[in-house]
């Protein structure tokens, strides 16, 4: 359990990665949505926070059907965004800062307006016409098999012209790739290629566990827990057109493209239980560094699920397979609307001491909640396609509060998103100068992490008690410290089952608390988090 001496860290594995949504963080040329001059103008403030390497969501040419994740040319820069240049002077100023630069990777699907799409559907005879995943009717003119799109309604789109179906796991205007064909894997391989060579660090690998089907094209069963208010892809489960065992030789191919260059880092979007998504990690550690684990965005948030699941997380990694943690991103509501302001700092506390890369979302520093988004100015096809189910992701994808200036600073024009009617009260500006804000105590909590090896490289040890309370170690060398936090709105008695700690604490949830000698049995406030730093 205990590392070992020869393990050489390196920066995916001490950092914080910061994922930045780029419509929605800074515009700077007003047209009322983000773009690549506006991230530069803010990395300050990333370096400012302590944050060490920025995700941007896809920056490609694209209609934006799914607003980015439908590319029509992979080597490009959307005009929305910017141009290439402003593209190279961003992964510049990024590395100027000493920070990373990751980039989304789209591989399972492009846009319907793609090139290669383009010549795949204009006949069968198409040398790409394997590119993409084309199949007969059956007899009677139907569908090739049941599965379903996972934004609404049936996964496969009748081609008139040539008479064939072509498989889409997400919009119509995303077919999927057919990643059985090696002229797709290699064309995708250059790609990236194509971007690290210019030295970007590294890639986010969208739907990863999607991109390779059944060979068979065999019907997904029924799911039997199924609800009315779930999204319709949920009624059956999946079991043949996701997490195919093949996924692993692709993704094994994938990084052995990242190994062609130094330091460079993988990590791949997977949606599967435990058990399943560490297999991702590959054989002897061939496959993605980072598996993102979204636990702690799925499961409820109750001490005692979660210990478990923490547990069987840190039980389930192979041998040499780093740990992550996501409290949130652009498909998922935001973690103050899901567990409430008075627990968002717990929820930082534990995202930022748990053992493995965190990665946060932008935003979430400032408490930024969910907006709501009237019906008429819905955008995204999630909520568009399901009306009744409450499926927006576009609450979670407000414009960064800057300041409370019109528009939060955003941009001088009317953002592509309405921002809540308090950004005048809830923004960076005006955190930046109160000690007991979000921010504040997100900047502390990673200054105090990132100076600490136990806190970023440290080993775990769980530290078992009973009630609303996560408790765990963190230890490196001598160094060790305890993590306590109260997932209850209510008080709460911290009595260890096996053992007696003593120490100060170092950082808490009420900044009131730092600098007390703790022993024995600790008593927490309600939504408290503390650090001790352990005699
Ligand atoms: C991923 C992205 C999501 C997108 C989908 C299809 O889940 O995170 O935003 O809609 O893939 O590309
Ligand atoms: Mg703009």
């Amino acid at each position: 359990m205990e590392e070992t001496q020869e393990q050489k860290y390196l920066w995916w594995h001490e950092g914080i990665i910061y994922q930045i949504y780029p419509r929605s963080f800074q515009d700077s040329d007003n047209d009322g949505v983000g773009d690549l001059k506006g991230i530069i103008s803010r990395l300050d403030y990333l370096k400012w926070m302590g944050i060490t390497a920025v995700w941007i969501s896809p920056i490609y040419p694209s209609p934006m059907a799914d607003f980015g994740y439908d590319i029509a040319d992979y080597r490009g820069i959307h005009p929305l965004f910017g141009t290439m240049e402003d593209f190279d002077e961003l992964l510049n100023e990024v590395h100027q800062r000493g920070m990373k630069l990751i980039l989304d990777l789209v591989p399972n699907h492009t846009s319907n307006q793609h090139p290669w799409f383009l010549e795949s559907r204009s006949s069968k005879d198409n040398p790409k016409r394997d590119w993409y995943i084309w199949e007969d009717p059956k007899e009677d003119g139907s569908e090739p098999n049941n599965w379903l799109s996972v934004f609404g309604g049936s996964g496969w789109e009748w081609d008139e012209q040539t008479q064939q179906y072509y498989y889409h796991a997400f919009l119509v205007e995303q077919p999927d790739l057919n990643w059985r064909n090696p002229e797709v894997q290699q064309a995708m391989f250059d790609v990236m290629r194509f971007w690290l060579d210019k030295g970007v660090d590294g890639f986010r690998v969208d739907v990863m566990w999607h991109m390779i089907k059944d060979k068979h094209l065999r019907d997904n069963p029924p799911n039997p827990d199924y609800q009315e208010h779930m999204a319709t892809y949920e009624k059956l489960v999946p079991a043949y057109s996701t997490d195919q065992p093949e996924i692993h030789e692709i993704v094994a191919k994938m990084r052995a493209v990242m190994d062609e260059y130094e330091e460079r880092m993988m990590i791949g979007e997977i949606y599967l239980p435990v058990h399943r998504l560490v297999t991702y990690y590959g054989t002897d550690n061939n496959g993605a560094h980072l598996p993102f684990n979204f636990m702690l965005v799925n499961q409820d948030w109750n001490a005692s699920t979660l210990s478990l699941h923490i547990n069987e997380y840190e039980g389930a990694l192979p041998p040499g397979g780093w740990p992550n943690w996501v409290i949130g991103n652009h498909d998922q509501p935001r973690i103050t609307s899901r567990v409430g302001y008075s627990q968002a700092k717990v929820a930082a506390m534990l995202l930022l001491t748990l053992r493995g890369t965190p990665t946060m979302y932008y935003g979430d520093e400032i408490g930024m909640r969910d907006v709501p988004i009237p019906l008429d100015e819905v955008q995204d096809p999630q909520g568009l396609n399901m009306p009744d189910k409450d499926l927006s992701r576009d609450p979670a994808r407000t414009p960064m509060q800057w300041d409370g200036s019109e528009n939060a600073g955003f941009s001088e024009a009317k953002p592509w998103l309405r921002l809540p009617d308090n950004f005048r009260r809830v923004n960076v500006d005006v955190q930046r100068e109160d000690p007991y804000s979000m921010l504040s105590f997100y900047r502390r909590l990673i200054q105090l992490r990132q100076q600490e090896p136990a806190l970023h490289v440290g080993y775990y040890v769980p530290a078992p008690t009973k009630g609303t309370i996560i408790s765990f170690q963190r230890i490196h060398k001598e160094q060790k410290f305890l993590v306590l936090l109260n997932l209850s709105h209510r008080p709460s008695l911290f009595r260890p089952e096996h053992a007696s700690y003593a120490g100060k604490i170092v950082l808490a949830t009420d900044p009131e608390r730092e600098g007390r000698q703790v022993e024995k049995n600790i008593s927490l406030s309600g939504d408290e988090g503390i650090i001790v730093r352990l005699n």
